[in-house]
């Protein structure tokens, strides 16, 4: 079933697990992600970058490949389809094609239009039962060509912004997209413990996920952490074994240049790698 995020990271934040925002770019990826889910019994947010999106030829698209993969699929877990670090127009072209779930990323604009931006958005999805993602802090790597600085956030915007009403809250705290350079500092919990600590009972959202040592996830997690994301992990896992079964000559081989075969080893690596996060996460028979 297609659903907001609200209820299943308000389940999350209270039982101390967080659920995995997986991204998806494809039908292999999409039918991968949600077979997993299923499996485990555990709910998932699918996130959809804006560059995915057009990959996919649109929004529309990808809402209608969603909503019939759930149905076809049989699938019974809570699913939520989210826009990834929207932009504004991005937002509004999301509501409008059918999305659950939305993430506004205001996080470069000055704090005063961010919350006047977020402040409408927040309105809008009320209105139509979406939950909503706003970021404070921007987090650092690049993606989809948007590049930020990896800052810590101010508590004070975090609890301005958690104010308005989002239903989830991304901050940054030393996390940054795509894999960790090896000198990094590691997470900053004693910014995740000031920003928890002024926005109370607000999920708190981890980007970047893959890559954060374990521990550091688990520490998360009791700090408030609800959702994290994965992408890069997912794309070196299929890239990977895609290599693997070209190398050994398989695509030329028999039928392996079918491309169902050729895309196999990459689709199932995907879904070992959601199975190891959902594992570490906790959110397994949590649907
Ligand atoms: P990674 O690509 O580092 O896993 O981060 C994903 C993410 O935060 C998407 O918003």
């Amino acid at each position: 079933m297609l659903v907001s995020a609200k209820e299943m990271l308000e389940k999350a934040r209270d039982g101390k697990y967080a659920v995995g925002q997986f991204n998806i770019n494809n039908l292999e990826w999409t039918k991968a992600v949600l077979l997993t889910a299923e499996e485990l019994k555990s709910p998932v947010i699918l996130g959809v970058s804006e560059g995915a999106g057009k990959y996919m030829t649109g929004y529309k698209t990808v809402t209608a490949m969603v909503k019939a993969m759930i149905e076809e699929l049989k699938i019974s877990v809570p699913v939520a389809l989210h826009l990834d670090h929207g932009s504004y127009d991005g937002c509004y072209k999301c509501i409008e094609a059918g999305f659950s779930s939305i993430m506004f990323d205001g996080s470069h604009y000055p704090i005063a239009e961010n919350v006047e931006k977020t402040t409408e958005l927040v309105k809008v999805c009320n209105e139509k039962g979406l939950s909503i993602e706003a970021e404070v802090g921007s987090i650092g790597g690049e993606e989809d060509g948007v590049v930020g600085m990896g800052e810590c956030a101010d508590p004070d915007e975090c609890k301005q912004v958690a104010d308005l009403g989002v239903t989830m809250l991304a901050a940054g705290i030393g996390n940054i997209h795509g894999k960790y350079p090896a000198n990094w500092a590691g997470l900053s919990f004693d910014t995740l413990a000031a920003i928890k600590d002024k926005v109370g009972s607000m999920p708190l959202v981890l980007h970047g996920g893959t890559g954060i040592p374990e521990d550091q996830i688990k520490k998360a997690i009791s700090l408030g952490v609800a959702k994290i994301n994965v992408n890069t992990e997912c794309q070196l896992t299929f890239a990977e074994a895609t290599r693997k079964y070209i190398e050994a000559g398989k695509d030329l081989e028999g039928k392996g240049f079918d491309p169902r075969k050729l895309l196999a080893p990459g689709t199932d690596a995907i879904k070992a790698t959601v199975k190891e996060k959902m594992e570490l996460f906790g959110s397994v028979g949590k649907a």
